[in-house]
């Protein structure tokens, strides 16, 4: 199982793609190297950075913890969804340059969609949900304080956050 080979076939940032994995790759793996999609970093291949971080069916999953193969048949979104090279940043994106929310970067893109999947998701957000929803990304420059101010910020936009 592990070194066999299956075809997947699912959606990635709104376009269908298809691919053939083996059993032991990780989804991480596949979005890089097989897909070309490097905004997803890999910080630790072990599930506890975020730095993988992308949404599946709505959800934001750590990519390293998951099989390609799992994948099969979902809807997978990642940094890339938010804007494409020389486009207008999109919202959260535009919040994180506002608030100086990042420095060297690496962390960012599983930041973004891990708060993508939680401003998507939720119908109002407080201070501590914010925290507790980015608690599983890892940045090791900002001190977090700037990440949740540009993601309050979006809150607040969206008239989604609560006190
Ligand atoms: S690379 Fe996946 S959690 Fe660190
Ligand atoms: S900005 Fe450097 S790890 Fe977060």
């Amino acid at each position: 199982m592990a070194d066999s080979s299956h075809p997947i076939e699912l959606t990635v940032n709104g376009e269908p793609a298809e691919g053939v994995v083996l059993g032991r790759q990780l989804l991480v793996h596949f979005i890089r190297d097989t897909l070309g999609l490097r905004g997803t970093h890999i910080g630790c291949d072990s599930g506890n950075c975020g730095a993988c971080t992308v949404i599946v069916d709505g959800r934001a999953i750590k990519s390293c913890m998951q099989l390609a193969v799992q994948a099969d048949g979902s809807d997978l979104r990642t940094v890339e969804s938010l804007s494409a090279p020389g486009e207008e940043l999109d919202e959260l994106q535009g919040a994180f340059t506002k608030h100086h929310a990042l420095q060297c970067g690496y962390c960012t893109p599983g930041m973004l969609m891990s708060a993508t999947a939680l401003l998507d998701d939720a119908d109002a957000l407080t201070l501590d949900e914010i925290r507790r929803g980015l608690k599983g990304n890892i940045c090791r420059c900002t001190g977090y304080v700037n990440i949740v101010h540009a993601v309050e910020d979006v809150a607040e936009r969206r008239g989604k956050r609560s006190a």
